[in-house]
Formats: C-alpha cells, sequence, structure tokens
C-alpha cells in the first residue's frame, strides 16, 4: 500500500530525542589512534530525497571519517568501469566473520568472500590502482562529483595515523598476493586504501552522494547515469547482505534497508526510489557498526513505515 510521505523533518526530531540513551554508550573506533578524538555524544542524521527535498537533524553537518562508506563508492567506480569482471577476483557472500578477518582468506585462495570486508575493499582499490595513475583521488574526485561539492578531501592525519597502524590490512594484502590476487605492490594499494578511507564528509553531503544508488544508479539532480539499473540493483543487494559485517542479518531484520557502515560512526542507507539517509554517531557495537546510528535507523523504518520489505 503505497502511503502519504511521511514528514521526515518530524521523524528525525523524534529520533534525535529517541536516541539520547545511546549516546555515549558506544565504543570509539581507537584501532586507528586518530579516529580517537571523535566523541561518543555525537549523533546527526540526513534524509535525501529524489525530489530534491532534504532534511537533518543534529550534527547533520559536522564532518566525519567516512572509513569503509568509502568502500561502497571505491565499488561504484571499479563496477562501473570493469563489470562483470571485478567478481573473477572477489565474491558475494556475507561473510559471517569480523571486517578485518584473515581466517576465510585461507580456505578460500585468496578470494575475499565480498568487496566491502577489508580483503575485499583491498582488492577493489587494487584493480582501481591498476586502471588509475592516481587511484585514491579518483575515488576522491568521483566523490566530490556525487556529492555536488568540490571541497570534498582527505583527512591526512587520519590518513597517516592508519598507514603507521595498517599491520593488518598489510598482511591480508601480502596474503593475497600470495595467491596471485594482488597486482600492484601491498604498500601502493594500502596508502591509497588509508587516503580513500579517510574521506571526510557531513550526513548531509553523504545522503547526497549515495542517492544515485537510491535513484537507480542515476544522479537525482542531473539526470547522468552512473551505473545502468541493474548494477545499481547488484550493488543494492551487497549492501543489505554484506554491507554491515557479520550483523547484516540482524541489521536487515531490524532496519530493512541496504546501508554501508564505516568505523567512524557513519551508515548511508538506501529507501530505493524515495531517498537516501545518513546517520553518524561514533560510539561503535561489537561488529563496528555505529550503535544510535542502527537504532536511528531502525525507528526511521519504523516511523515512517518505509523499508524495502
Ligand atoms: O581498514 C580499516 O580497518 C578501516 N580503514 C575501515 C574499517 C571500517 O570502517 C569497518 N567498518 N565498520
Amino acid at each position: 500500500m503505497i502511503t502519504a510521505q511521511p514528514d521526515y523533518q518530524q521523524v528525525l526530531e523524534s529520533i534525535q530525542e529517541e536516541v539520547r540513551p545511546l549516546l555515549g554508550r558506544g565504543h570509539v573506533a581507537d584501532y586507528i589512534p586518530e579516529l580517537r578524538k571523535a566523541s561518543s555524544e555525537r549523533f546527526g542524521m540526513a534524509v535525501y530525497c529524489l525530489d530534491g527535498r532534504t532534511f537533518s537533524t543534529g550534527d547533520a553537518d559536522v564532518k566525519f571519517s567516512l572509513q569503509s562508506v568509502t568502500k561502497l563508492f571505491a565499488l561504484a567506480l571499479a563496477f562501473s568501469r570493469e563489470g562483470d569482471n571485478i567478481w573473477k577476483r572477489v565474491g558475494r557472500e556475507p561473510s559471517g566473520n569480523p571486517f578485518n578477518s584473515l581466517v576465510q582468506l585461507e580456505h578460500e585462495r585468496g578470494i575475499p568472500r565480498n568487496p566491502f570486508i577489508n580483503a575485499g575493499a583491498l582488492v577493489i582499490t587494487d584493480i582501481l590502482v591498476s586502471r588509475f595513475v592516481q587511484a585514491d583521488v579518483a575515488v576522491l574526485q568521483f566523490m566530490r562529483m556525487l556529492a555536488d561539492d568540490p571541497t570534498i578531501d582527505f583527512d591526512m592525519a587520519v590518513a597517516q595515523s592508519e598507514q603507521k597502524t595498517a599491520n593488518r590490512n598489510s598482511a591480508i594484502a601480502y596474503f593475497m598476493k600470495n595467491f596471485g590476487n594482488l597486482h600492484n605492490d601491498v604498500s601502493e594499494v594500502i596508502d591509497t586504501y588509508c587516503r580513500q578511507c579517510s574521506i571526510t564528509m557531513t550526513c548531509s553531503e553523504l545522503a547526497k552522494a549515495g542517492a544515485f544508488l537510491a535513484k537507480h544508479g542515476t544522479v537525482p539532480w542531473t539526470g547522468q547515469e552512473i551505473l545502468d539499473p541493474s548494477s545499481a540493483k547488484r550493488l543494492n543487494a551487497l549492501m543489505l547482505t554484506c554491507g554491515t559485517y557479520d550483523a547484516a542479518g540482524d541489521f536487515a531484520y531490524r532496519v530493512g534497508l541496504p546501508a554501508k557502515s564505516g568505523v567512524g560512526g557513519g551508515i548511508l542507507a538506501l529507501l530505493p526510489g524515495e531517498a537516501a539517509i545518513a546517520v553518524w554517531s561514533p560510539g561503535l557495537e561489537a561488529n563496528g557498526n555505529s550503535l544510535a546510528g542502527t537504532y536511528a535507523l531502525e525507528r526511521f523504518t519504523t516511523l515512517t513505515s518505509r523499508s524495502i520489505f
């Protein structure tokens, strides 16, 4: 049944009140030292409707570290250029393991389960490094274009902080190289990946940047096709099944939207045909997804009676 458009502003303001008891409760990512500086008291949320209307609440215009949310944009860029060839090097199944796990790679001969766990994202970065002179800049420019904002940038302090502590991701990359599934130098792939992960945006910017995936691959305000509708459908499916790691089943159960999270506390969720929603709160649950952000999205789909199901 098609229901009237919800009053998104009122919904966001209710959510802002409802999440209050959760703020300060999660764990701010500290394995990348620079991310420790974020406060788990922060909360922002923004909705970008495909008709151009925007709604926001709280810290929706504060920049935060996108981290793994950038994996979605890197994947979209690689998929738009390489098509189905990427699936020779990375799978499309949920991993059921933490995002930075090495264990499956041994059994599965260096082919990561999906492009959103770190191993899979490093393969995507490798594909982009082979294709572009400066793959990190290619991803940045792609995201600037999608957000319609040329000032979107890397946070070099975060990038360097991750580069200095990237032993685990380097181990994953060397392991895949041993299986022949990494074609470029490990150090170049890691440096590119760390810069990509350091990109900062606000919730308002992120919701706008993600809107093309809610509009079946087309940028809503220009009509430019980034991905054909079938490819956009496939990326939405991957977000639903793999975008929140080993919590993807629980996230789908609670929220019912395709989404991609990051350890900076951001989550981009899509309401296909209608809107993109970005939420940010740095306190994380055990799987590395924003605690208050997940709850906010759960309340969003409940209060609006909108989900993909
Ligand atoms: O590679 C890492 O560990 C980070 N740059 C990104 C991890 C991340 O955001 C996982 N998301 N929940």
